[in-house]
């Protein structure tokens, strides 16, 4: 008799995202005349950006030919691409990363679950509270937690509030942690944090041997040029902070799959015998037993971002969006809601009316105003009474969206 893994059934209904789409399809059919417009899921919706087309087009007539053929490639990605990776998105900023530190692979979600493959588990564990829900469910899924309580919350977890209180950057633990989740520029509350925060959490993982995991997936959208884009702008968070950086929101790779993480060497871990290990190398092994690498064809195109053309191309996406996030921000201030995020992020976090629960607030919407957005009790207990607008769509569809949420 074949048995299941039981930790999955302790999660939670279904991943947020199939569920706000469960009920979006159960809207449009009993109201087919109705034009939704979807500010949910945070997928792009602009063309790919011309430079990446071009090269992908001459790699897969490469792929045509006998000499420019590729097979499996390196686990770890092509270097022409690392290097491209390490010497502009970290060296031209001041970080020490190279590109043998650099993992090419097909999306933050996956590392951000894959890495948990090479960590213990008897590791305390700290995640924002609201947060993105693959951190929490994957650590579910490997059982790393307990149960989850009335509010959702799972056993053995320490949530960090993230709220309005305290300018949606979370209080640093008091007690000893030893893996911590941080997101910055922040899904889903677009709040971004300072040097100053971030030296704070590197100190406190040094200070306590623990392990950031710092999704960085939205740094393009930093507008501030004094706000850091990595952890590696720290000093000292070589040792004890792994990225997660993507090619999906940038360059508008959501469909096409590609994204790194970033181990250090000399990055360590604790072995059960009080040995040090070092991450880089478990990562590594991690990689070649269960990873085949990343296609050549979207490689080149991934490596074409870094091109004087696809560099201008996608800050013109990137500024783009952020336009949109302007208007969404403005439009709702406007209809008198209090509005967070959106400045250096594709996400706008709104408090949602007196009285209205973020459930409450997504029917609302949807039902009235045909504008799909996500509860933010999705996204955890802390988000109850908020609510995410993406700003990841045509400038058409959001004028009209805002249009319409200023007539409720
Ligand atoms: C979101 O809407 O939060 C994003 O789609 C998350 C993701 O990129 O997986």
């Amino acid at each position: 008799m074949v048995q299941v893994n039981g930790n999955y059934l302790k999660l939670k209904a279904g991943y947020l995202f199939p569920e706000i789409a469960r009920r979006v399809k159960a809207f449009s059919e009993a109201n087919p005349e109705a034009a939704i417009i979807r500010l949910g899921i945070g997928d792009v919706t602009e063309p790919l950006p011309e430079a990446c087309r071009t090269a992908m087009k001459a790699a897969v007539d490469a792929m045509g030919t006998r000499e420019g053929f590729h097979g499996y490639g390196p686990e770890q990605g092509y270097l022409w691409l690392r290097e491209k990776i390490a010497a502009t998105d970290f060296q031209a900023r001041g970080c020490a990363i190279t590109a043998e530190e650099i993992f090419v692979s097909d999306g933050s979600k996956c590392d951000s679950s894959n890495i948990l493959d090479i960590l213990g588990e008897g590791n305390r564990i700290a995640v924002t509270d609201p947060v993105y829900p693959v951190y929490v469910d994957s650590n579910v899924m490997a059982g790393r937690t307990g149960d989850a309580d009335a509010a959702g919350q799972y056993g053995g977890l320490t949530y960090l509030p993230i709220t309005a209180e305290n300018g949606f950057t979370a209080q640093i633990p008091t007690g000893q942690v030893d893996l911590i989740y941080l997101c910055f520029p922040n899904n889903p509350t677009g709040a971004v944090a300072t040097r100053e925060q971030l030296r704070a959490w590197v100190d406190y993982a040094r200070a306590n041997e623990a392990l950031i995991l710092f999704d960085a997936a939205y740094e393009a959208f930093i507008q501030d040029p004094e706000l850091p884009h990595s952890i590696y702008e720290i000093e000292g968070a070589r040792e004890c902070a792994i990225e997660f950086r993507s090619f999906s929101k940038n360059a508008g790779f959501t469909g096409t799959r590609c994204a790194l993480t970033v181990v250090p060497r000399g990055l360590m871990g604790t072995a059960a015998n009080g040995e040090k290990v070092e991450l880089w190398g478990l990562w590594n092994r991690r990689q070649c037993t269960k990873f085949n690498g990343v296609s050549y064809i979207v490689q080149r195109g991934a490596e074409a971002v870094y091109s004087p053309e696809g560099q201008a191309q996608v800050k013109a996406l990137i500024d783009f969006y952020m336009e949109n996030a302007a208007i969404i921000r403005q439009e709702l201030s406007a209809a008198g809601l209090q509005v967070y995020g959106g400045e250096q992020a594709p996400y706008v976090w709104l408090k949602t009316p007196e009285g209205v629960d973020s459930w409450g607030f997504f029917d609302r919407l949807l039902s009235q105003a045909h504008v799909v957005g996500t509860p933010g009790s999705g996204f955890g207990a802390a988000g109850e009474g908020y609510f995410r607008l993406s700003a990841f769509n045509s400038r058409a569809n959001v004028e009209e969206a805002m249009r319409r949420v200023r007539a409720l």
